[in-house]
């Protein structure tokens, strides 16, 4: 057997998912068949590509329309602006590939849950990259909280700072279009919301809910905008539509959450942080250092006690095993997130029984629950905070 795989659109995620594709068959013991890195597809041909020649892809095309049209290719990374993922989503689940679509699964809830139809019709596999989960630091906070190391979340408090929006002359781009909501919040809040349930359960009301835009407009790029880079930029300028800063209050059982996003918080590239107040303890995480753990015990001994930092290793999840140097310490970080989820996704078509692969990926039914945590947040925001059930 051999897994023909092709990603569509190669920006900032693009380039990760086809990094992602050349590594994955090399985590773990080679139980995977073959992986056959056909093409990638990207409407500007010369970053296409670079970016096929760069992974050891065969070739690029422009035309998404080819990948769905070509019988070596199986598994499709559909990683392109949202408002693009229905209609390209629905090409290649027509043609039988199976789709591992990024977050959030697109630009309207509507658009969403037609793409989970097309996937309940599809016999293709059809997954969502929710990435984050893989984070060694916050998959050991999950099994903490499981085994009673740390017990049940009583109170979280997250939030994803980034800047990539601070400076008045970052171009226009398919992030600052959209209504309120689809903004900082659909953006890296997508991430957060479903950490949160991740580790807390079911989040069941979002109260408080506030957006703001803080920068008015932007000017249009002169050339192509890839991820958050900068370059030259017109004179002309187009308003910004979405939110640049959101948060709100979670309510989950046993348990209260405050949530903050900000994509124009100066200073953090990437600052994902989470702290969970627990049963039994304490833990903090922060995408600066993905592999380690702040972790506090109530029944450490009086007087020393405090927060010790866990640096994680062959005991923790994603570690053991999978690295290419596998031992504690080597580090950890955004880009392995992607290849352990490529792992996770050619396995599930390799059809290797769950119990001896990775996590499964989220589905697009997780998606859209994951967009009407979105939804509620931006319909309390638009009715001055009001507490909106799930
Ligand atoms: N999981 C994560 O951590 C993560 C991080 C960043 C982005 N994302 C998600 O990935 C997706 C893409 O984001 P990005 O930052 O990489 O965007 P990007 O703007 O950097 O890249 C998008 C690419 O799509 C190409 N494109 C546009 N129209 C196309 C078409 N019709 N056919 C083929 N290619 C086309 C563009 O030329 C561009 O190269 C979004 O859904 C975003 O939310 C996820």
């Amino acid at each position: 057997m051999t897994i023909g795989v092709a990603v569509i659109g190669a920006g900032m995620a693009g380039k990760a998912h086809a990094a992602a594709y050349r590594t994955a068959p090399t985590l773990y013991s080679p139980t995977l068949p073959d992986v056959r890195c056909v093409a990638i597809g990207d409407i500007n041909a010369e970053l296409g590509a670079e970016t096929a020649a760069r992974y050891g892809f065969e070739r690029s095309v422009t035309d998404w329309r080819e990948i769905a049209a070509d019988p070596a290719i199986d598994a499709v990374s559909v990683v392109v602006a949202n408002s693009l993922h229905l209609e390209i989503v629905r090409g290649l689940l027509e043609a039988g590939k199976h789709v591992l679509c990024e977050k959030p699964l697109s630009d309207t809830i509507e658009s969403a849950r037609e793409m989970a139809r097309l996937a309940e019709e599809s016999d293709a596999i059809a997954r969502i990259g929710l990435t984050y989960t893989r984070q060694p630091g916050l998959a050991a906070i999950k099994q903490w909280i499981e085994d009673g190391t740390l017990g049940r979340v009583r109170h979280i408090s997250a939030h994803y700072w980034c800047d990539y929006s601070c400076s008045p002359k970052a171009p226009m781009s398919w992030r600052y279009r959209g209504p309120m909501g689809s903004g900082a919040l659909g953006d890296i809040g997508s991430h957060l919301t479903y950490l949160s349930e991740f580790l807390c359960g079911p989040m069941r009301s979002v109260s408080g809910g506030t957006f703001k835009t803080v920068i008015a407009e932007r000017p249009l790029p002169l050339g192509a905008v890839v991820g958050h880079g900068h370059g030259a930029v017109s004179d002309t300028y187009e308003p910004v539509t979405n939110d640049d800063y959101a948060s709100f209050t979670a309510d989950f059982d046993g348990c209260a959450g405050a949530i903050e996003v900000s994509r124009v918080a100066a200073g953090y590239p990437n600052g994902l942080s989470i702290e969970v107040f627990c049963e039994n303890g304490a833990a903090g995480f922060h995408q600066d250092r993905p592999s380690q753990v702040r972790l506090y015990l109530n029944d450490d001994r009086p007087g020393t006690n405090g927060y010790r930092t866990v640096n994680l290793g062959s005991d923790h999840p994603y570690l053991a095993g999978g690295m290419a140097m596998d031992v504690s310490g080597v580090g950890f970080g955004q880009n392995e997130g992607f290849v352990f989820q490529a792992r996770a996704f050619l396995e599930e078509i390799a059809g290797i029984d769950e119990s001896a692969s990775l996590p499964r990926n989220a589905t697009f039914a997780d998606g859209i629950h994951n967009m009407e945590i979105l939804a509620a947040v931006a319909e309390s925001a638009a009715n001055e905070g009001r507490k909106v059930t799930l």
